[in-house]
């Protein structure tokens, strides 16, 4: 279970190659563990490009494809045949090539529009904790699609999605689970890699309210040595 007030764990890597691999057998592992528990596998899956090199061994990996079920963190309001789609890249880089049922991979309408696809989307979320949410790191300490500066809907019952109109990263129309949603899992692992990632690193060492900290606290880290502040000891 997540715990609420703790601190991160860091796990650090020489490089991405290594992230992805360790990364895609934690997935696997924790898949097999909640098939048998519960019998089935909820997985939230993070966007943007540094997830890809673990999503991509995926597919030799996994086992079990019937029970897994698969939610977004967000979404990009563009079409779904557009490039910058996460849902594209997951289905080109993973779901694809494996028999997970149509049926349980549960797409955000982004075409639809922030706020219509917000709505339709909070209809179909389960109202159990996920088993695993993983979770991207923004140069500025976004999450998903939580923005400093915005309202990222921490408190419990508020609503599970949030429609964000101005987001700092293009494009500015996007779809997000809140913070307690995205919190409300048994495990929550951000990925992190590249310098470009060292400022955000460490202001969340510094314990500055960030997106990524608030929704972040128990969560396990898993970052390259790029990522990790030059300035701190490994
Ligand atoms: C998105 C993401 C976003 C992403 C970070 C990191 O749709 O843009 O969900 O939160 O995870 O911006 O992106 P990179 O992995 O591309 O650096």
């Amino acid at each position: 279970m997540l715990e609420e007030n703790s601190l991160p764990r860091w796990h650090i890597y020489p490089d991405q190659e290594q992230i992805s691999t360790h990364l895609a057998a934690a997935i696997t592992r924790m898949a097999a563990e909640a098939i048998a528990l519960r019998g089935a596998f909820h997985l939230v899956v993070a966007g943007g490009n540094t997830p890809r090199a673990t999503y991509a061994r995926l597919p030799s990996m996994g086992r079990d494809w019937q029970r897994w079920h698969i939610y977004h963190g967000d979404e990009r309001c563009l079409p779904p045949e557009d490039p910058e789609r996460n849902s594209l890249m997951l289905a080109q880089t993973w779901l694809s090539q494996v028999p997970i049922p149509g049926a349980q991979i549960h797409i955000i309408p982004a075409e639809a529009g922030a706020s219509e696809a917000a709505r339709r989307y909070a209809a179909i979320l389960p109202a159990q904790r996920f088993d695993l949410v993983l979770l991207g790191l923004g140069e500025d300490g976004h999450t998903a699609s939580l923005f400093p500066g915005h309202d990222w809907g921490q408190e419990k019952g508020s609503s599970p999605t949030l429609s964000i109109l101005d987001a700092a990263k293009a494009p500015p129309q996007r779809v997000s689970l809140s913070a307690w949603r995205l919190r409300h899992t048994h495990a929550l692992f951000f990925l992190a890699c590249g310098s470009g990632k060292q400022d955000a690193i460490a202001s969340w060492l510094r314990g500055e309210n960030i997106p990524a900290a608030v929704v972040g606290r128990g969560a396990d880290v898993w970052l390259d040595m790029a990522a990790w502040p030059e300035s701190l000891p490994r």
